[in-house]
């Protein structure tokens, strides 16, 4: 008996260690094979000895039963929020005000980033997670407590630090969502036919305010600390010290928190996270700048609900107003017609906006937009500008309801919407617009990844008939394609190569390249995951389809309705036939480039987390290390890269940036 407590003991104290290794210090120990592992064991040896049991163990962040409706809490302390600096000047303006009430006095402070999430506040009694609540209206908020357990980046227990944790910590921070995991979510849900998020701040507080917590559980939530309210038995002298010693009780803060000690300093800073803002993994809408000594906060001392020390330094707008010129439908390569929006060219944050998506009738009906309106524009990190809003007190009347066409504007086919869809589609297989939008995905990078092979290029090969599928590609010569106008004949050898290049894929990939509606690339390593290869996927029917975990019936029916339709066969069959090979397994292809080759990740990576780019690595043949030594192949360096780095110059290893490694992995 002893033996097992003891070794449920241990396999919690590894589970935790590996969370706060991944979150808290961005350096994992363990592959999510092991861990996925041990949680295994873990649950099932508390369900066989139930006694063992206990409610920090990392088993209970799988959430609690579904909740009627949330209690309130009352703050110890209130929330307060902040007072805004729209630009420079008022950023200078908020430090001038705190020179002069501190004369002569030297003044520090701390710039962290604006998270775009859901402010929380988590409260620990003696180490334990006891409670936890959103901000509400700063005086009360909702409990969340079993919601906010889920989150593995929140520490069920604090760790112990150079300081004792203290009886009572309240720490406040926000909840987040990464874009990716965002974009992810949104392709799950729709694929299960259930409505999609409008940005990551909406589907982490989305996902937070479950009343079942088992929901919020799958969600991919994240949290930074940035705040101290009621604590007892510890004290700080400045904000820094309060936000050093959270990562060693196991608490998760942002790694661009800088301290300044300039006026010139925090502009710069202001000025380069706007500058980096798309590049950062999570969305921030602003700086915040914090006056670090607290004895200096207190003579600052707070208005009625913000406080006199800090400020948030807010981004330039991501949002105009202009005009709907006229709207015109688009189809893409599944058919789908999507309403764009021509507006009256606006520059907004540095780019001109021209277009803007409405995305389908019903957001159009629901929002009311009509041609010839006002409307409010935004656009955010790399999404395509949408119309946030119409502006019906500039109406005059002129304004022109739009509705969808009945009829194909590419070929003049039929225009159809299915009950359980909210897109319209044209039906017509040979629709040209589908045909080219087919091609133009199916060599996309992420799916087959033909390099050469552009939009103008396929579209002169459509109308020249010399492709008229994606099959066809594959059974291509360099005569065809240089035969082809503006075309040289080193131009046509290296589509060629390219072309070779890409026979060799894996399931996923191949699967998304196919183009199946409502089947994006996460879909495609969900179904390689499943069926491994080709023709069990082929033969599933839709009953066993539903069973798999992250499909629904809409996707369930796609992928059947494309299978049973005999002329995808074929060219699912020449496209083999044209020397397409699919590796089997989940293991992808190997590639001489990672075979047996070590990779260590140092430093911020903003384009995946550092354990996708583990795995990339792995599935490629290659293996993954934490450390630099003469026997590491190649060291990828994100930003702020520090110490491995260095070392890896110093032994002359090769040093790969994001970008780099990128390319190495998208070209297989
Ligand atoms: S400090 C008294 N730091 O911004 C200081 N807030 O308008 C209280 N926020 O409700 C807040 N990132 O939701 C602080 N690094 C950061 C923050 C941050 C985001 C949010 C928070 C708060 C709002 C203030």
């Amino acid at each position: 008996m002893a033996k097992i407590e003891s070794r449920i003991k241990e396999v919690r104290e590894i589970i935790n260690t590996a969370n706060y290794n991944y979150y808290v210090l961005d350096n994992p120990t363990i592959s999510d094979a092991e861990y996925d592992r041990l949680m295994r064991e873990l649950q099932q040896l508390e369900e066989e000895y139930p006694r063992y049991r206990t409610s920090d163990s990392p088993t209970r962040r799988i959430g609690a039963a579904p909740l009627d409706k949330f209690t309130t809490i009352t703050h110890r302390i209130p929330l307060q929020s902040l007072d805004n600096a729209m630009d420079e000047t008022e950023v200078r303006e908020f430090i001038n005000r705190i020179y002069k009430t501190l004369p002569g006095q030297a003044v520090e402070f701390v710039a962290e980033p604006k998270i775009d999430g859901l402010a929380v506040e988590l409260v620990y009694e003696n180490g334990f997670f006891v409670s936890g609540s959103t901000r509400g209206d700063g005086i009360t908020g909702e409990d969340i407590t079993q919601n906010l357990k889920t989150i593995r980046s929140i520490p069920l227990q604090l760790r112990s630090g150079q300081r004792p944790v203290p009886s009572l910590l309240e720490v406040r921070g926000e909840v987040y969502m990464d874009r990716r995991d965002f974009e992810r979510l949104n392709e799950q849900q729709l694929a299960e036919g259930k409505p999609a998020f409008a940005n990551p701040r909406n589907s982490a507080a989305g996902s937070l305010r479950q009343l079942d917590s088992r929901i919020t559980a799958t969600r991919p939530l994240n949290i930074f600390c940035y705040s101290l309210g009621s604590c007892e038995g510890i004290s700080f002298k400045t904000h820094l010290e309060f936000l050093q010693i959270l990562p060693q009780w196991g608490l998760r803060i942002n790694p661009l928190i800088k301290l300044c000690k300039t006026a010139e300093e925090l502009i710069k800073y202001y000025r380069s996270i706007e500058t980096r803002r798309d590049s950062i993994s999570y969305d921030i809408d602003g700086v915040v700048f914090k006056v670090n000594s607290i004895e200096q906060q207190q003579i600052l001392g707070v208005k009625s609900r913000s406080p006199r020390w800090a400020i948030a330094g807010k981004f330039k707008a991501r949002q105009e107003i202009t005009q709907i010129l006229k709207i015109e439908a688009g189809v893409g390569r599944t058919g789908a017609v999507t309403p764009v929006a021509h507006l009256k060219p606006v520059q907004i944050g540095g780019v001109t906006v021209s277009n803007a998506t409405l995305h389908n009738q019903d957001e159009i009906d629901r929002k009311d937009i009509r041609v010839g309106d006002w409307v409010v524009v935004q656009r955010a990190g790399d999404v395509i500008p949408q119309v946030v809003k119409v502006i019906t007190e500039r109406r005059t009347g002129s304004e022109k309801p739009y509705q969808i066409p009945a009829t194909c504007p590419v070929c003049g086919g039929h225009v159809t919407r299915s009950n359980d869809e909210v897109k319209h589609r044209c039906q017509n297989i040979n629709c040209p617009a589908q045909i080219k939008g087919r091609i133009q995905h199916f060599v996309s990078k992420r799916a087959m990844n033909i390099d050469g092979l552009g939009d103008r290029l396929i579209e002169q090969m459509v109308d020249t008939g010399l492709i008229e599928n994606v099959a066809d590609i594959y059974f291509l010569n360099k005569e065809q394609i240089a035969d082809l106008e503006r075309m040289a004949d080193k131009s046509a050898q290296n589509i060629i190569a390219a072309i070779e290049n890409s026979r060799k894929t894996t399931l996923a990939r191949f699967i998304y390249a196919l183009g199946i509606p409502n089947v994006g690339e996460y879909m495609g390593k969900v179904l390689e995951r499943e069926f491994k290869d080709l023709e069990t996927l082929i033969a599933a029917d839709y009953e066993r389809l539903e069973t798999v975990e992250g499909i629904g019936p809409i996707v369930a029916r796609a992928i059947r309705d494309f299978f049973d339709e005999e002329n995808n066969l074929q060219t699912v069959k020449r496209l083999l036939e044209g020397g397409v090979s699919i590796a089997q397994g989940v293991t992808g292809p190997q590639d001489e480039r990672f075979a047996g080759k070590t990779f260590v990740f140092t430093g911020t990576l903003t384009q995946f987390t550092r354990s996708e780019a583990q795995q990339m690595v792995e599935k490629l043949g290659g293996k993954a290390s934490t450390s630099v030594s003469k026997m590491t192949d190649y060291v990828v360096v994100g930003e702020n890269a520090g110490s491995k780095a260095t070392k890896a110059r110093e032994l002359g290893v090769k040093i790969l940036t994001e970008d780099e490694f990128r390319e190495m992995i998208g070209n297989v």
